[in-house]
């Protein structure tokens, strides 16, 4: 368990070859399974967070946790954005690259009113394609994206940089 120092690292473990060989993967299942890791993370996550915030978005799957725990009392809603096709209404929809072929996310096309702002969250950024991705359909539903948080950042992957880039304040809890 970690204590009030604690570092989260600790509470993160590196599975290696999944899921594919050569890949180390950082699995975040291990902190969510300690609370005091956990309620750390929420604490640092909000704050980190400028400002008032009208949206929180979510990047499916483990993205949706730190959300909603965020959302709550950043006195925020919470925004889904899913992998294409599993959203019910209307929806917008983006694509990125992966390493091989691409992918599609979604939200839903009146989820946001013009100019909200919204504080982007997911556990990892890697390459930086899904969140990129994320803020590109944010904006085009009109939101004011500025700010991104990750629990996780892996910066020799580049894609923190990238976001940057595309002008979005980017915070991670550990690098
Ligand atoms: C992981 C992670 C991010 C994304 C980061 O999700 O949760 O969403 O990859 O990679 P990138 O920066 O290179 O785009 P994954 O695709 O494994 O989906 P899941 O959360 O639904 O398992
Ligand atoms: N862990 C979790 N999700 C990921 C990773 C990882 O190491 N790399 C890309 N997405």
């Amino acid at each position: 368990r970690v204590d009030d120092n604690g570092d989260l690292k600790a509470l993160i473990r590196t599975i290696p070859d999944f899921p594919k060989p050569g890949i180390q993967f950082r699995d975040i299942t291990t902190l969510l399974l300690d609370p005091v890791g956990l309620a750390r993370c929420v604490e640092r996550m909000v704050a980190a967070t400028e400002g008032p915030i009208d949206l929180v978005a979510g990047i499916e799957a483990r993205g949706f946790l730190f959300a909603a725990a965020l959302a709550v009392p950043l006195k925020a809603g919470v925004l889904l954005i899913r992998k294409d096709g599993k959203l019910p209404g209307a929806t917008i929809a983006e694509d990125y690259a992966l390493e091989y072929g691409q992918d599609r996310i979604a939200m839903h096309a009146d989820a946001c009113a013009p100019g909200a702002r919204v504080l982007l969250i997911d556990d990892l950024i890697a390459t930086g394609g899904t969140a990129r991705a994320a803020v590109r359909l944010l904006r085009k539903a009109g939101a004011s994206v500025a700010q991104a948080q990750f629990l996780v950042d892996l910066p020799d992957l580049g894609g923190a940089a990238l976001l940057r880039d595309d002008g979005v304040v980017v915070h991670a809890l550990v690098s």
